[in-house]
């Protein structure tokens, strides 16, 4: 008998997508109500950098919106999900994950101004937002809440209330939470006068602020104000809350932005880069406020999971080892100054303004369509930066506070010829 030799059939080589493919099956399978800043189709990340579907390498400013502030995969991250991974996902309110006794305790640890500090957590921003709403109810017994033109606090209902950083956020989505009254920021008169004829100290249990406007537009409030917004909910008896989901985690260059600006809050919240891209968010304050909170009246099923708090514990390790609160105070000047020089140079060339503290720099541009052309002048040449504010105008630089100098002079270099192009 002769045996006939079947050749295999030939195995063709696994072909990765390219970026057009990718966006073609994201059109067809996302809701496209989710925004998406750029049609950069990221793939593998590192440090600073980014790489696309199509081999292209990016240099991150983005940092995936104030979060990857230890850059991308820092590998103490990455050995400390792996570990904690390998080790227990997930228990809940079953039992007492140590992770999240130890990473509150560090918490804690990084605000002594604040007596006694305990923590909540849940899994993000806008939940923190929401959480806090209860807690002031519950410690005030006072419905009415305080927000401030242009801030953003999240997509939740209750945040969607607070948010008025573009009409956009709002529409469609009324009648939100009653009894919200949004004052002008950095305007103490403003406030006062709205406190005397709309929301009278003995209505609001929550003041909540944005130590530094985010997606409003990257303003830093003028000297003074947030000591005048304690005084005024000291005199009140009004919750003061401090949202830190984005200049929190070392983005002002010191931990907390509260320590930055002087200011005890009554309230601490934070999410985005507490665990360097892993969903994580939470509540701080004093065991005195903590403690009129009744177990069981609020609660997360997933929130402060072991993974998260284990890549939170590392994030704090890498950014007190790695120097990166004094970095982001050091390179923050040194933009701020070489940027604001660009001001000055003649009508029309370059920036309207340059603001920020630490590495949360805002670069006003004229208009939206100067913004969106440097924007776009940079994707091309290697750099991502994000754009905030109502008009749209304003560049926002928020790379990781683990950036090199070197990386950051060249994607400034690349920022300023994109500037010089579209003068
Ligand atoms: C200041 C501030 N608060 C809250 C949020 C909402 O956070 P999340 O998207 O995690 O819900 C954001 C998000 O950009 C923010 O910048």
């Amino acid at each position: 008998m002769s045996a006939v030799y079947q050749l295999p059939e030939p195995v063709e080589p696994e072909v990765e997508p390219t970026s057009a493919e990718w966006l073609a099956r994201d059109e067809a399978a996302l809701a496209g109500v989710l925004p998406r800043i750029t049609d950069v189709v990221a793939v593998r990340g590192e440090g600073s950098w980014l790489w696309d579907a199509d081999g292209r390498r990016y240099l991150d400013f983005g940092s995936g919106i104030a979060v990857t502030n230890t850059g991308h995969c820092h590998p103490t991250v990455v050995d400390a999900i792996t570990a904690q991974a390998a080790t227990l996902l997930h228990t809940s309110v079953v039992c007492h994950p140590t992770g999240m006794i130890r990473l509150a305790e560090r918490l804690a640890a990084l605000v002594p101004f604040m007596a006694d500090a305990q923590v909540f957590f849940c899994n993000s921003g806008a939940e923190a937002v929401d959480g806090s709403l209860k807690l002031a109810r519950k410690v005030t017994g006072k419905p009415g809440v305080i927000a401030f033109r242009r801030a953003f606090h999240g997509r939740t209902m209750a945040a969607t209330s607070l948010t008025t950083a573009k009409g956009k956020y709002r529409e469609g989505y009324e009648p939100l939470l009653p009894s919200v009254t949004i004052a002008p920021y950095g305007d103490l008169d403003g406030l006062d006068e709205l406190m005397d004829v709309q929301a009278p100290g003995a209505n609001v249990g929550a003041l909540i602020v944005e130590p530094v406007l985010g997606e409003g537009g990257y303003v830093v409030p003028p000297v003074g104000w947030l000591a005048g917004l304690r005084e005024r909910c000291d005199e009140h008896g009004i919750l003061l809350i401090f949202d830190e989901v984005q200049t929190g985690v070392g983005r002002t260059g010191r931990p907390f932005a509260a320590e930055t600006f002087g200011v005890t809050p009554d309230v601490i919240l934070f999410a985005k880069g507490i665990a360097s891209g892993l969903p994580l968010g939470g509540i701080i304050a004093p065991r005195a406020i903590m403690d009129r909170w009744p177990t069981g009246s609020h609660g997360s099923t997933f929130g402060g999971n072991p993974v998260s708090c284990a890549a939170a514990l590392a994030t704090l390790d890498v950014l007190e080892e790695e120097g990166c609160y004094d970095r982001a105070r050091r390179l923050g000047r040194i933009a701020v100054e070489r940027l604001g020089r660009l001001c000055s140079e003649g009508p029309g060339a370059g920036p309207v303004d340059v603001r920020g503290v630490g590495l949360m720099i805002g670069v006003e541009l004229r208009d939206k369509a100067v913004a969106e052309a440097v924007q776009t002048r940079c994707l091309d040449d290697g750099l991502i930066v994000l754009l905030c504010g109502p008009g749209e105008n304003v560049l926002r630089l928020i790379p990781p506070l683990t950036i090199a100098d070197d990386e950051f002079e060249e994607g400034l270099d690349i920022l300023v010829a994109a500037l010089a192009g579209e003068a």
